[in-house]
């Protein structure tokens, strides 16, 4: 019994499969997980996203198809983006009751029933013409009022056509009560409100720039997103969206803000989502097209430290994949 030997041995846990899985402190399930789809109007077929590979824009048949696929394999939920053919200054197929998503929102209704939670992204940036998150005034700069009376208006057509959560993402100042007192004046105190309260302007979106068709034509988000450098004032934008009536909150991107994320989840006491973009899919997937990086590994391990970081769901473009695995 010499004192050189080590007194304590932490690799006694590590030895086997089995001992590792029993004192592993996170695990993930297959409803934790939220998929974003798109689904596009007008389209013959389903588009593949080119700085998505593996993603693809939808048709309303082709989504209904993935969308039954993913509540087979589990998958807790699903978020709706939708492009019109037509887009205009006022984002007008963003709340018509024929627009895509409120028809994609019937078929899934009419389909899948309660087998998975269906999700709605709230904002304009895929319905305008010029790209931008709202309403713009004459000097071209977002009407942050005058685009609060669209979201409202957009809530109610989405409620209307089945969402069971609306999650707005166009960060502007008092969205989520705005929404919450349109909901419940429309009578649908039941539809829940996701915050995308935490959302930087962040170059990881660049890929679903060309998923959703939705690149600013001018400019760019950083007078309304959150400037990376900054951790207090998200918690802030928490606390205001959970006074205005949210119900979950999410912090996103995911993985470059891992600090946020648990920040968040110590300071609340509501369910808390991360979203793994666009931008944190397309590099793990090129890395791993060009041989660099064991892909299946890596996307276990992202999101196990997202979840390890706190977040309850993750939004993440390989939820079925992940789910299927999983199961
Ligand atoms: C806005 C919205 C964006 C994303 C989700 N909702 C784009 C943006 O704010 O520019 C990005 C999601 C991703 O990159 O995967 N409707």
């Amino acid at each position: 019994m010499s004192a050189q030997f080590p007194v304590a041995r932490p690799r006694r846990l590590r030895r086997t499969p089995a001992l590792r899985r029993m004192v592993a402190e996170t695990r993930l399930a297959p409803a934790d997980l939220v998929l974003p789809m798109f689904v596009k109007e007008g389209i013959a077929g389903p588009q593949p996203v080119a700085s998505m590979p593996g993603v693809v824009q939808h048709t309303r048949d082709s989504l209904r198809k993935a969308a039954h696929e993913a509540a087979e394999a589990g998958v807790g939920a699903l978020i709706l983006f939708g492009i019109p053919a037509v887009k205009d200054g006022t984002g007008s197929g963003a709340d018509d009751p024929a627009g895509i998503v409120q028809l994609a929102l019937r078929d899934l209704a009419s389909d899948l029933g309660d087998a998975i939670v269906v999700m709605t992204d709230l904002c304009l940036d895929e319905y305008t013409d010029h790209g931008h998150c709202g309403i713009l005034t004459a000097g071209g700069e977002i009407d942050n009022d005058a685009t609060l009376e669209r979201y409202a208006s957009i809530a109610v057509a989405q409620a209307a056509a089945g969402a069971q959560v609306v999650g707005p993402s166009g960060m502007m100042d008092g969205q989520v009560g705005v929404i919450r007192e349109a909901l419940d004046k429309g009578g649908y105190t039941d539809v829940s409100i996701l915050g995308y309260s935490v959302k930087y302007a962040s170059a990881y979106y660049g890929p679903f720039r060309d998923a959703a068709e939705c690149a600013p034509q001018f400019g760019d988000r950083s007078t309304h997103q959150q400037d990376p450098a900054n951790a207090d004032e998200s918690l802030r934008e928490v606390f205001l969206d959970l006074d205005e009536g949210a119900d979950m909150v999410m912090v996103k991107p995911a993985g470059a803000y891992l600090d946020i994320v648990r920040r968040v989840r110590d300071a609340v006491d509501v369910p808390v989502a991360a979203y793994q973009v666009s931008g944190e899919y397309a590099m793990i997937e090129a890395a791993a097209e060009k041989g660099w990086i064991d892909r299946d590994r890596t996307i276990m391990e992202s999101l196990v430290a997202i979840r390890r970081a706190g977040a309850d769901m993750i939004l993440t473009y390989w939820a079925t994949e992940v789910a299927k695995k999983l199961r």
